[in-house]
C-alpha cells in the first residue's frame, strides 16, 4: 500500500515529464503544453549544477537539472582554449584525513563516494580540461543524477500563485516550447557571454573564444592582447616563442595571485610573458582604459591603436593614423600589429530571464554577475538562487566562491538553507560537553575545508549552554530569537553557511562579517561568557590565523 502510493507520487511527475519530452509522440498535442512540475529546477549541468543535484538527490527531493549540451560540463569541452586547468590537483598530502585533503583538492565535487575524487582522473598537478569533462560525466552517471540533456531553456518567467512555496512558480520553457513549473529555481549557468568592449575598430578583434590556438598561425607576427587575466596570459604563453613580440593592454596593473592571494588573479603558471618582459625582451605590458581606445587598420592591413578622441579630429581611413603623443615621443604603440586578440573574461547571460524575475546585474565592480544576497538568493525574486561561478559577486576578489573548491561549499550551504526553509530540516550540528569544546573547535580549525576555502564568507557558530539555559548576550542569539529558537549548547559541525540553523535572517554571517567588528566576530565565532577562561583563551589560538584574517 505504502509502496504503491509512493510510486504513484513519484511516478506521476516522471510520466508528465516523459510525455513532455516527446511532444511529437504525444497523441494529444494539448498535453505537451501542460507544464511538468518540479520542486527544484537546476539550470546547467556544470560543476555547481551537479553539486546541487547531488545534495537534492541525497535528500530525496523532487528535482531536475536542465542542460543544453548532450553531456555535463560543456564549458570545459572548449575552455580553457589551451586546455590546461589552473586548479591544482594535489594527489598527495601525507594525510589520510579526507576533510583535510579536500583543502588541497581544487577540482573534486563533494560526495560520499571516494571514487569520485578528481585525483583518480588525472596525475597532472595542473590537469587537462578534458579530464574535468570526463570527471563531471562520471559524477552525473554514477550518482544517477536527474539531468535532462539536450534541453535548452530559452525563457524563464514567473507566475504568481498563492499555493506556491514562494508565492510564485518559475516557468521554464525549452527550445521545443515545453514548459516546466518549478517551486525553486537554482541557476548554475556560469558566466558564458564573452565580455566585449565597444570602441571604434573593435570589429577587428579576434576573441579568445574563437582565436586560433595553433602557434603556427602566429609565426613572425606582432600581437596585441587586450586583457590582463589568466585567459590573456594563457593566450600569450602559447605563442610567446613564435611571435615578434606580444603587447598586452589593460585598464589596470596586472595582479599576481601570489601577491594578492586571490586565485582569480594571474597565476604563476601563466606568467611567462611577465618573466620575459621583466628580463627586457621585446614583450610588453601597457595600461589604458579600453573604452577610450580606437583601432585603425592601415593600408598594409596592420592594426594601430590610438585614442577615440584623436579619430574624431582626424580622418579615420587615412594611412597616417593619429597617435597619442607623450612628452618623450616614445609612445609604445607606434608599431602596427598583425592581430589584436580580446581576452576580457565573461559575463552572466541575463537574456533568458524575463523582466518579471527582476534579476539585475551587480554594481560597477560586479556587473558581470547577477545581484544576490549573502544567502545567494536573488534580490529580485524569492526562491531564485544563483550558484557556482555566477555567484561570485558575494566574495569577488576575496575568497574562492567563483571556483569549484569554493562554491562546492556555498552550494551545500544553499541546500541546507532550502532544507530548513521548505522541509523543516535543521542545520546539521554536533553537541559537545563544554570540556571538549576547545578540542572540537581546534579540530575544525585544523581540518575543515569549507571554512578554509571560503574564509570571510562561511563560518562555524558555537552556541553555549548555560546551566540555567541562558544564552550569552551576543547578536547571534538575538537574531536567532526572531525565528527559530537556538539549539543551545550545540556546536554546529559544518555550520559554514550564510544563516545557519539558528538564524532566521539567512544573511547572518555574511552580514556580520561585512560590517565586521572584531568584537562582534569573536562573539559570533566564540560567544564569550565572562568568567569562562577556557573560551577566552581560544581566540588567539584559532581565529586570526585560520579564519577571517587570512588573505584580506
Ligand atoms: C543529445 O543529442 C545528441 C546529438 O544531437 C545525441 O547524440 C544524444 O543521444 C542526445 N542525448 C539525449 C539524452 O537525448
Ligand atoms: C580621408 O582620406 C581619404 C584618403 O586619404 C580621402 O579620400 C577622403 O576624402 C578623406 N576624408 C575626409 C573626410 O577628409
Amino acid at each position: 500500500m505504502g509502496l504503491s502510493a509512493a510510486a504513484l507520487l513519484w511516478g506521476l511527475p516522471g510520466l508528465l515529464l516523459t510525455i513532455a519530452l516527446h511532444p511529437a509522440l504525444s497523441p494529444c498535442p494539448a498535453q505537451a503544453s501542460v507544464p511538468a512540475h518540479r520542486d527544484y529546477c537546476v539550470l546547467g549541468a556544470g560543476p555547481a549544477g551537479l553539486q546541487m543535484a547531488y545534495f537534492l538527490q541525497r535528500a530525496g527531493r523532487d528535482y531536475a537539472v536542465f542542460e543544453r549540451a548532450p553531456r555535463p560540463g560543456s564549458f570545459f569541452t572548449r575552455y580553457p582554449r589551451h586546455r590546461k586547468l589552473i586548479s591544482i590537483n594535489k594527489r598527495y598530502t601525507g594525510k589520510a584525513n579526507a576533510e583535510f585533503n579536500l583543502r588541497h583538492d581544487w577540482n573534486s565535487l563533494l560526495s560520499h563516494d571516494p571514487r569520485l575524487l578528481f585525483r583518480h582522473y588525472s596525475n597532472a598537478y595542473f590537469p587537462d580540461a578534458g579530464d574535468m569533462v570526463r570527471y563531471l560525466g562520471d559524477f552525473a552517471d554514477r550518482l544517477g543524477l536527474h539531468v535532462l540533456y539536450n534541453t535548452t531553456i530559452a525563457h524563464v518567467t514567473l507566475n504568481k500563485d498563492q499555493r506556491a512555496w514562494n508565492g510564485h512558480y518559475f516557468i521554464l520553457t525549452d527550445q521545443k516550447g515545453q514548459a516546466y513549473q518549478c517551486s525553486v529555481l537554482l541557476v548554475a549557468t556560469g558566466l558564458s557571454v564573452p565580455n566585449q568592449v565597444d570602441f571604434p575598430g573593435s570589429e577587428y578583434l579576434d576573441g579568445y573564444e574563437s582565436v586560433s590556438v595553433d602557434p603556427e598561425d602566429f609565426v613572425g607576427q606582432n600581437v596585441l592582447i587586450l586583457g590582463r587575466g589568466n585567459s590573456a596570459f594563457e593566450t600569450a604563453e602559447n605563442i610567446l616563442g613564435v611571435t615578434n613580440f606580444i603587447h598586452m593592454l589593460s585598464r589596470s596593473r596586472v595582479r599576481l595571485s601570489w601577491a594578492t592571494h586571490y586565485v582569480g588573479d594571474l597565476r604563476a603558471i601563466n606568467n611567462g610573458l611577465l618573466d620575459t618582459y621583466q628580463l627586457k625582451s621585446l614583450d610588453g605590458l601597457l595600461e589604458s582604459d579600453l573604452t577610450d581606445l580606437a583601432i585603425v587598420k592601415d593600408l598594409e592591413g596592420k592594426f594601430h591603436v590610438t585614442l577615440k578622441f584623436l579619430l574624431e579630429e582626424g580622418n579615420r581611413s587615412a594611412d597616417a593614423v593619429p597617435l597619442p603623443q607623450d612628452d618623450n615621443d616614445n609612445f609604445a604603440l607606434r608599431v602596427g600589429y598583425d592581430r589584436v586578440i580580446r581576452c576580457l573574461g565573461w559575463n552572466f547571460d541575463f537574456s533568458i530571464f524575463s523582466k518579471s524575475l527582476r534579476l539585475s546585474a551587480g554594481g560597477e565592480l560586479s556587473k558581470k554577475y547577477p545581484l544576490v544576497k549573502a544567502s545567494y538568493e536573488s534580490k529580485g525574486s524569492r526562491g531564485l538562487f544563483v550558484l557556482g561561478t555566477a555567484s561570485h559577486s558575494v566574495d569577488y576578489r576575496k575568497s574562492a566562491g567563483g571556483f569549484i573548491h569554493g562554491f562546492r561549499y556555498t552550494v551545500r550551504a544553499v541546500h541546507r538553507l532550502l532544507e530548513q526553509r521548505h522541509h523543516g530540516v535543521t542545520w546539521p550540528s554536533t553537541k559537545h560537553p563544554i570540556t571538549q569544546l576547545a578540542s572540537a573547535i581546534i579540530r575544525r580549525v585544523n581540518e575543515a575545508s569549507g571554512l578554509y576555502q571560503m574564509f570571510s564568507v562561511l563560518a562555524d557558530v558555537v552556541l553555549l549552554e548555560e546551566a540555567g539555559g541562558e544564552v550569552p548576550p551576543c547578536r547571534l542569539a538575538s537574531a536567532a530569537a526572531h525565528g527559530h529558537p537556538p539549539h543551545r549548547g550545540r556546536f554546529p559541525d559544518g555550520l559554514d553557511g550564510p544563516g545557519g540553523a539558528h538564524s532566521a535572517p539567512e544573511a547572518l554571517p555574511g552580514e556580520l562579517l561585512r560590517h565586521r567588528s572584531p568584537e562582534l566576530l569573536c562573539r559570533v565565532l566564540f560567544p564569550i561568557r565572562p568568567n569562562t577562561p577556557e573560551a577566552a583563551t581560544l581566540l588567539p589560538a584559532g581565529v586570526p590565523e585560520n579564519t577571517g584574517a587570512r588573505g584580506n
